[in-house]
């Protein structure tokens, strides 16, 4: 691409040049047909915006709050696997640029770096996003490590009791490195002639008995962290996740790679927060790709959003600097949202500034 890129999908483009296409493949792709992944996108296609004129907007306030930590903007970074995959700096790049932001990190539980290099490298506010290993042991330790070292939340994935069958992974047999945080206790390197080695990594040590009764009780007995839930899609499953005591919820599905047709994430988000009934913050991901995506998961009832690919796109373009540009891109879209909708902060931004076309959203 000749230009700088203009909108966040361009710097998709900028990945595709640079990443080797095993890596490139690992991060856009989703599971099977990738139904899902094309629905994460489309479905905020059909969602039209019904602005408000003639409001003063001359002053617009994006801040809002997520677990009391003010942000600048609903607008905060997934947790996504194995960032030195797509730079050299990684999760440590990544986030430095959410400290510039001012918004919250999740970080993944298959970061590259470790807790305490992404600790010590920024003052960005850090959640630790968790996954359950067969030895429990081992995530312990690592929720421990986390929470010593300043992160805030725990936000426990909730939906990979296996790894979604990714077929670009398979083909170009995907290997994964030694994950640092995990050296001298488990090796995150396996022998697979067959397949993607992350598959069978998942497969391995990952705790697939994972119970609502159990991994809450659990959780709360190694830490004194408030406990998010990540993949929930369901009023039944938020239902539950507020029974037992979750701090808040995050509507995803993976961005599509685990379970493939299951709907848009955007089409479920009001039936999870009809259930939540405001007792817990309900935060979204899936497919935001546009500042207007981000204003109709507001609209919707989302507290915040969570961007997964964009971010890592502009990583593997430009590092810090593309991760900081694709933020602000977000930022300013949304910003240009509110003011053309009659929105000066977060809390004007409605339902009654959607249109769903009865029916149409599902
Ligand atoms: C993810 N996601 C993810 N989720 C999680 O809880 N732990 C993880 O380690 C990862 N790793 C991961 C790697 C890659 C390459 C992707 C694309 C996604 C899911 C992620 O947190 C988020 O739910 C989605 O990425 C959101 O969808 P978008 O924004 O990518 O469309």
């Amino acid at each position: 691409m000749a230009s700088e890129p203009v909108n966040v999908n361009e710097f998709q483009e900028l990945a595709k040049q640079v990443l080797p296409k095993m890596y490139y493949d690992f991060y856009t792709g989703g599971a099977e047909d990738q139904f899902t992944l094309k629905e994460n996108v489309e479905a905020f296609r059909r969602i039209t915006l019904r602005p408000r004129v003639l409001v003063d907007v001359s002053r617009i306030d994006m801040s809002t709050t997520v677990l009391g930590y003010k942000i600048s903007a609903p607008i905060m970074i997934a947790p996504t696997s194995m960032h030195q995959l797509a730079h050299p700096e990684g999760e440590v790049a990544t986030a430095r640029a959410a400290a510039a932001s001012n918004t919250i990190m999740i970080l993944s539980y298959s970061s590259t770096c470790t807790v305490e290099e992404v600790a010590s490298s920024c003052n960005a506010v850090r959640f630790f996003q968790l996954y359950v290993f067969k030895r429990r042991d081992i995530s312990a330790q690592i929720v421990q490590r986390a929470e010593k070292n300043g992160y805030k939340a725990i936000v426990l994935t909730v939906d990979a009791p296996r790894l979604g069958r990714r077929e670009a992974d398979i083909k170009n047999k995907m290997i994964s490195p030694q994950l640092k945080n995990f050296e001298g206790l488990i090796s995150t390197e396996l022998d697979c002639d067959e397949g993607s080695n992350l598959e069978a990594f998942v497969r391995a040590v990952y705790d697939d008995s994972l119970c609502w009764e159990d991994v809450i009780g659990w959780l709360k007995s190694i830490t004194n962290l408030p406990i998010l839930v990540k993949g929930i899609l369901t009023h039944e499953d938020a239902r539950k996740a507020v029974e037992v005591g979750v701090a808040g919820i995050v509507v995803s599905n993976h961005g599509a790679r685990q379970l493939d047709y299951t709907p848009a994430t955007i089409s479920v988000l009001e039936e999870v927060l009809q259930a939540v009934g405001g007792k817990v913050p309900v935060l979204f991901d899936g497919g935001i790709r546009r500042g207007t995506d981000v204003f109709k998961a507001l609209a919707l009832g989302a507290q915040a959003v969570l961007v997964g690919r964009p971010v890592i796109y502009g990583l593997a373009a430009n590092g810090e600097d593309g991760v900081r540009k694709v933020m602000k891109m977000l930022k300013d879209e949304l910003e240009l949202t509110m003011a053309l909708s009659g929105c000066p902060s977060v809390k004007d931004i409605t339902r009654s500034h959607v249109r769903t076309e009865c029916g149409r959203l599902r």
